[in-house]
Order: structure tokens, then sequence, then C-alpha cells
């Protein structure tokens, strides 16, 4: 599927201005910077669908990505969470955008929930693990930026996000590790989309 066609669809800054739940959605979440445009960039091979940028707070609301022809599916960009720096009305914002989103959307079938690899799992993932958990939201724990740490602690901080994903309930117990630089784990994060699509 991700050989086909995708495009932009829609961005959408309040609840309001979602596009149909016509088909099948998987969602991108993650702390501010983590690379959640850059993943979904590597994901479907485009350099530049999604915008990206080194400065925390780029992607400010929802934007929709339709993929295949015919349309298969959905990927979600998303806003970061935990971003310390914008105002905090702003921050408020995107905060309960992200969440009722995510709490709301019946044809949502799994939400990756990205983590710099360099820093493991902080309590800003573990509140919106906490969140999805508690909605019964199928998520996925995914690592990002893996080419900036040495292959043997990204082994490490894969096994104690796993120990971590396995006592969460609506978390996949598996973590797949990626870099939108290198390509690693993206093979993997594409098996992963097309599996949780159904
Ligand atoms: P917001 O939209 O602000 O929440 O950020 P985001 O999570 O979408 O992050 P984005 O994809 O914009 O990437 C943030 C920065 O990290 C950019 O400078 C990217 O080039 C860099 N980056 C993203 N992924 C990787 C990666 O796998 N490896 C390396 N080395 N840098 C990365
Ligand atoms: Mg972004």
């Amino acid at each position: 599927t991700f050989a086909g066609p995708i495009a932009f669809l829609k961005s959408a800054p309040a609840l309001q201005h979602l596009p149909g739940a016509d088909v099948p959605e998987v969602a991108f979440a993650g702390r501010s910077n983590v690379g959640k445009s850059s993943l979904l960039n590597a994901l479907t091979n485009r350099n530049s669908l999604a915008r990206t940028s080194n400065t925390p707070g780029r992607t400010q609301e929802l934007n929709f990505f339709d993929v295949g022809e015919p349309l298969a599916f959905r990927l979600v960009d998303m806003p970061g969470y935990g971003f310390a720096k914008a105002p905090k009305d702003v921050v408020k914002k995107w905060r309960f955008l992200v969440n009722d989103f995510l709490r709301g959307r019946d044809v949502l079938k799994r939400t990756l929930v990205l983590i710099d690899a360099r820093h493991g799992l902080k309590d800003v993932d573990r509140e919106i693990m906490e969140m999805l958990d508690k909605a019964a939201v199928s998520y996925r724990l995914v690592l990002t930026k893996a080419d900036k740490i040495k292959p043997t602690e990204l082994d490490k901080v894969v096994a104690a996000t796993a120990e971590e994903a396995r006592k969460r309930p609506a978390a996949h117990p598996d973590i797949i590790a990626t870099s939108s630089e290198t390509g690693l784990g993206i093979a993997e994060l594409r098996a992963a989309v097309i599996e949780a699509i159904g």
C-alpha cells in the first residue's frame, strides 16, 4: 500500500474540522520534537510530505494523509505534547485536541507513541499511555532517533521500554526502534501499520 499514492488531505485545528470517519486511521503521538513528522515522511518515503523542524512545536494541527488509490487508510500527524516553551494556553489547546481526538475517534486503529531513544520513557509519555489505557485505545511504542545512540545503548532502552509496555493493557508488547535518518526499523513500522489497519 505504501507504494501507491499518498496525499495530504487536510489540517484540522479543532475537532469540528476532522475529515469524515470513513477509513481506518493510524496516528503519530509523542513529545514535541521527538520526530513524528519525520517518521511519517520516512514511512511514506516522501521527503517533505509532513513539515518538520528543529524548533519544537512545528506541527500545530491534526494533519491527515490519504494512503492508497483507492483510499486504503489515513495517517494522522499530531502536535507534540509536553512542550514547555509554548504559551500555556496553546499547550493546553493542543493537549485537549490530541486527547479528545485519540479518545473519541472510532476509526483510529492504532496510535504510535513515539519516544526519543536517547531519553526513554518520561512521565509525560506515561501520562499519555495512562490516558490511552483508560480509554482502551490500542497503541504501540516506537523509539525514534536510534541513530543518535550506540547499538548497546539502544538494546538497553528497547528492553526497558518493552518491560513497561508489557504492563500496560492497551499497549502492544513489542517495541520498534527507528531512525528516519538511516531507515532503521522503517520496513518493520510499515508492516506494523498494515497489521494495525487489519
Ligand atoms: P513537533 O511537530 O514540533 O511536535 O515535532 P515532531 O515530533 O514532528 O519532530 P520533527 O519530525 O519535526 O523532527 C524534529 C527534529 O528532529 C528535526 O530537526 C528532525 O530532523 C530531527 N529528527 C527527526 N527524526 C530523526 C532521526 O531519526 N534521527 C535524527 N538524527 N534526527 C531526527
Ligand atoms: Mg511535527
